[in-house]
């Protein structure tokens, strides 16, 4: 078949699709009806993660982060009103049977993307059987709500089946626009828009106030970023015993470098110097909030170790690599660590690209 006929195949297989799926007739952007995908159809594996006492991990990173950090102070502590600025959480606190949530994965991006991988985060939550819930942390955002990819800075809320919506999504803008001449677009997430696409790392807990981690850092001296310089800490003490945490951080000060994800790319990215390309990267400032999630080791499940997107008041968001201010930058976290680790639709060919 050559590949008019091939494309000519695929609209007419996407068209019935969404004439099935939408029994109340066709509408004209059928896609932003898509069904989102039936979680009833795909296991969810769990593994457990070690959780050492709190007081130990602190003192951990007390030591660990001095490598990377000239001021370090680690605390535990009773989580603040994150509901407050700058962190604008939907609930409270992060504790509450914590688990770590990974959807999909990386190989639903890149070398080409699958459409169809579209979960419902709400949906989720009940098929897990967890309300009250927190999901918070890092994905991709839902591609059919404004009709291109982009970032999902999850922070949603279930308590007695009504849904707290505090999610955003940064997109290029203007859609199309070409790498270096492009600018980005946050946007808070209307409530009955509970999907994410593709790939996400979440922290799922019930939301409640209670201990946490607190990291205080100043003053980068060392080569690792902020995450990296926890997860490594943690590594390096506690080896194979597999430790993850979920939480939010926010720059006070200095600037960070992060990404935002164009369209789909109209060719399949090979390698992580064609992901590289493809990506738009901006510098970003502080005061800017992040969430997410970290783990010490993949166990098996084909995880992302680290994964935390930002956003924040003035407009500034996306995927966090970096900061590039290491003499001014001031780093302030909560985390709580996680009890196990919920593994879901992994995909079945797996690679390594796309993870930095
Ligand atoms: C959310 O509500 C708006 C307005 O009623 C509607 O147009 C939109 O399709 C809804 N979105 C979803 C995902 O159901």
């Amino acid at each position: 078949m050559n590949s008019l006929g091939f494309v000519g195949l695929w609209m007419f297989l996407i068209v019935l699709k969404n004439f099935v799926l939408n029994t109340g007739g066709m509408s004209l952007y059928a896609e932003t009806k898509m069904a989102s995908f039936d979680f009833n159809t795909v296991p969810v594996k769990e593994k457990a993660l070690y959780t050492p006492p709190l007081e130990e991990v602190v003192d951990v990173l007390s030591r660990g982060l001095r490598k990377t950090f000239e001021s370090v102070s680690v605390t535990a502590e009773e989580c603040p009103d994150l509901r407050k600025a700058p962190f604008d959480l939907t609930t409270p606190g992060l504790n509450g049977d914590a688990k770590l949530v990974e959807l999909g994965g990386p190989p639903y991006l890149v070398p080409t993307v699958q459409r169809d991988k579209v979960y419902d985060l709400a949906e989720l939550l009940r098929h897990l059987g967890r309300d009250p819930a927190l999901l918070a942390g890092a994905g991709a955002g839902p591609w059919p709500f404004i009709g291109v990819n982009c970032e999902g800075i999850v922070n949603l809320a279930v308590r007695e089946g009504v849904v707290a919506q505090g999610s955003h999504i940064v997109s290029v803008h203007p859609v199309g626009a070409a790498k270096g001449r492009s600018g980005y677009l946050q946007q808070r997430l209307p409530t009955n828009e509970t999907r994410s696409a593709l790939l996400g790392n979440y922290l799922l807990s019930e939301g409640k106030p209670g201990k946490v981690i607190k990291v205080e850092v100043k003053k980068r001296i060392g080569p690792s970023n902020f995450i990296t310089a926890i997860r490594e800490s943690l590594l390096e003490h506690y080896g194979d015993k597999v430790i993850g945490m979920g939480g939010a951080f926010v720059l006070r000060e200095g600037k960070v470098k992060h990404h935002v994800m164009p369209d789909f790319s109209p060719t399949p990215l090979c390698t992580d110097s064609d992901v590289d390309t493809w990506l738009h990267y901006f510098e970003m400032r502080a005061p800017i909030m992040h969430l997410g999630t970290l783990v010490t080791g993949d166990m098996g499940m084909d995880l992302r170790l680290q994964h935390f997107h930002g956003y924040s008041q003035h407009g500034d968001g996306g995927h966090y690599h970096y900061d590039t201010t290491p003499a001014e930058v001031h780093y302030e976290g909560y985390f709580t660590l996680a009890g196990a680790v919920l593994r879901i639709d992994p995909p079945a060919v797996t690679h390594a690209l796309g993870r930095d």
